[in-house]
């Protein structure tokens, strides 16, 4: 991309109620990532953007999970859900270039008194003074004039980016490239670019008149007439703003429609009453989809995966039946990994070249080393580490522990909050017991050291580097190097004794047949 800067708001103060879920929308996950988190990727993956996202008043999890997915966007409260238009200018400040300088001076945050409908930032009082809702009523339903103006129409805005992205924040679909896309077309001089979409079924979406390849307008579904419904061409929501007029733009914006909202969609008209031209980019269905159900939510879901899939394929790794294998947004997998079928990728597992995930086999959180084998049926949690060559076998699981080069655990354990040296045995059954109800403790095995079947290791204990533990110990206390321990108890044998409780049980079968 040119040099030209660039300004992404991502709109993220829907409520989201049709998801019927206490959780903000934008926080449902698609491929172990949430809604908001992919679209930032797709941001972050486009690169040379500034992000501003809006959320909604006590929306304080949607920003922090924002900074947590890109530390440096911006955060901006819409206090009041009143259409598109209104929640790209609650980030007015980002977009006339002011934000990061107010982002920096963290110190004077929630102090800001902003005009009454621009950016507030995020931490300052949700409630507009009374003044404030006065002067906002005075404003409604003026369709020409400043309708969300905070500073005077055509005053340069040059400390602004180049250009301005606006974003949903429920499409989690969005490839990079489209948004490249609505940036070369400004480059190119567009002062507004709308990517565009043929819906199998356009209910409920904006429609795009054109005029050629012009785009002259967009009409609301609610808005439009049966001619107009009939466009195919529909608005996938998302578009970009040359940063020189957008705020010319957008402030003239008014809410002269049936749902006394401001849209962002008269922007169109609006450039073109000012003699600037606007474009539509078309894109498949599958990237502009925005989630409304959970019906949606699992659509979204198999489009991620197939897509996840294909790059696994394409990247060199075997998937025996790639349609039975559930990846993480963020699952990686090295050259020559054979994955078996029926496995979950949770988020934040990383697999090194050559190694083989066997079938049935749950992985989360976990690294697992070069030429490594896990499962089938293993299950691999957060802080499991697995190093070269390592061998996690069938119903064994792995918690917060390192399991160095070559150890072996095979069938039937749980290794938890431990470290295995290079080259032991875990023998079938073990378990490492870290919880004693109050705290976890660990368990140290040492380099070579060989576990009896059955065993139970009692945290904290240390195991020395080439020591035994006989099958069936209870093992409390520490083992030195070398040595072997029995935690269990002698066995005893008694000769004859069955044959002898046989005869006495026949003895007493002839006795009571006698007394019949
Ligand atoms: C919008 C478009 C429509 C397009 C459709 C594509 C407008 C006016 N209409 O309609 O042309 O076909 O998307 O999916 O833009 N939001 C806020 N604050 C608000 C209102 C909305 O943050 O006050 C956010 C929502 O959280 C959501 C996005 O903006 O992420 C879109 O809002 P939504 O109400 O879903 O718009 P649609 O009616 O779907
Ligand atoms: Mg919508």
């Amino acid at each position: 991309m040119s040099a030209r800067t660039c300004l992404a708001i991502v709109l993220a103060a829907g409520e989201g109620t049709r998801m019927l879920s206490p959780r903000p929308k934008v926080l449902h996950a698609v491929a172990g990532r949430s809604l908001l988190g992919h679209v930032l990727a797709a941001l972050r993956a486009a690169g040379g953007t500034q992000t501003a996202v809006v959320v909604g008043p006590d929306h304080e999890a949607v920003a922090a999970e924002a900074r947590a997915e890109l530390p440096g966007a911006q955060i901006f409260v819409q206090a009041e859900r009143r259409g598109t238009a209104h929640a790209v200018l609650a980030a007015r400040a980002a977009i006339e270039g002011r934000a990061a300088e107010r982002e920096s001076a963290r110190g004077r945050r929630g102090r800001l008194k902003g005009p009454a409908l621009a950016a507030r930032p995020a931490g300052s009082p949700a409630r507009a003074g009374a003044a404030e809702r006065e002067s906002a009523r005075g404003r409604r339903g003026h369709l020409k004039g400043p309708a969300l103006a905070a500073r005077p129409a055509g005053s340069p805005t040059r400390a602004g980016a180049d250009d301005i992205l606006v974003i949903f924040g429920d499409t989690p679909l969005i490839r990079p490239q489209t948004l490249q896309s609505l940036r070369s077309a400004l480059a190119d001089g567009a002062a507004v670019a709308v990517i565009g979409f043929r819906p199998a079924d356009s209910t409920g979406y904006g429609r795009l008149l054109t005029q050629g390849a012009e785009l002259v307008g967009i009409v609301e579904h609610a808005d439009a007439s049966d001619r107009e419904r009939a466009i195919t061409l529909c608005n996938g929501g998302l578009m970009a703003f040359a940063g020189r007029t957008a705020l010319d733009i957008l402030d003239r914006i008014g809410c002269d429609n049936r749902k006394r909202e401001f849209y962002l969609t008269d922007a169109v008209a609006i450039a073109r009453d000012m003699k600037l031209r606007a474009v539509a980019l078309e894109v498949t269905e599958d990237e502009v989809s925005g989630i409304n159900t959970k019906a949606q939510l699992a659509s979204a879901e198999a489009i991620m995966q197939q897509r996840l899939r294909q790059a696994a394929l394409e990247a060199g790794v075997t998937l025996v039946a790639p349609e039975t294998v559930h990846f993480a947004a963020d699952t990686r997998l090295g050259k020559d990994v054979t994955v078996e079928p029926y496995v979950v990728f949770g988020p934040g597992v990383v697999v090194e070249d050559g190694a083989t995930i066997r079938s049935f086999s749950h992985l989360q959180g976990a690294y697992v080393g070069k030429g490594a084998i896990v499962g089938p049926f293993a299950r691999l949690r957060p802080g499991a580490t697995l190093q070269e060559g390592v061998h996690i076998g069938n119903f064994v699981e792995v918690k917060e522990a390192l399991i160095e080069a070559g150890a072996k655990a095979n069938h039937l354990s749980y290794i938890g909050d431990a470290r295995v040296g290079a080259g032991a045995n875990v023998g079938a059954g073990t378990i490492t017991c870290n919880y004693d109800g109050v705290a976890k403790h660990r368990t140290d095995i040492g380099k070579g050291a060989f576990i009896g079947s059955n065993s139970a290791l009692v945290a904290p204990v240390r195991i020395g580097d080439g020591a035994y533990v006989g099958s069936g110990s209870v093992i409390t206390d520490d083992v030195p190097p070398d040595a072997l321990a029995l935690g269990r108890a002698r066995q005893v044998v008694k000769e004859g004794w069955v044959k002898r409780l046989r005869g006495l049980k026949s003895l007493g079968k002839r006795a009571a047949q006698a007394s019949d």
